[in-house]
């Protein structure tokens, strides 16, 4: 079993501008290569504190925070949970250093 996860803010503001297809397609990319999530889970977050942003979506422990995803970008982040591909670095540094940092700390914490 993997502790890898994949999360998809479904906070108001991810919602409102499209994260549940988004979640609903980049879980079915991740199951044409990984059917049951043992490679990686994805799983919803409720918010990241950093709206203006959305769509956000997170790797963890990888500690890569994609911003502003559409169902455009899937496709190359599905390549890179897989393997096949590199960090989209167009998705990536949009998110204010401290506001990951928090992301990470809690994600650390064991509580
Ligand atoms: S609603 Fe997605 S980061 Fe807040």
């Amino acid at each position: 079993m993997t502790n890898r996860l994949c999360y998809v803010c479904e906070g108001g503001d991810c919602t409102e501008k499209g994260s549940g297809d988004v979640f609903d397609r980049l879980r079915d990319l991740i199951k044409e290569f990984d059917p049951g999530q043992e490679k990686i889970k994805i799983r919803r977050y409720p918010c990241f504190g950093a709206c203006d942003q959305g769509i956000n979506v997170t790797l963890y422990p990888d500690k890569i925070f994609y911003s502003k995803v559409t169902l455009d970008d899937l496709p190359a982040i599905a390549a890179h949970i897989k393997g096949d591909g590199s960090k989209v670095e167009n998705l990536c540094g949009k998110v204010p250093p401290d506001v990951e940092q928090i992301i990470w700390d809690m994600l650390d914490s064991p509580y």
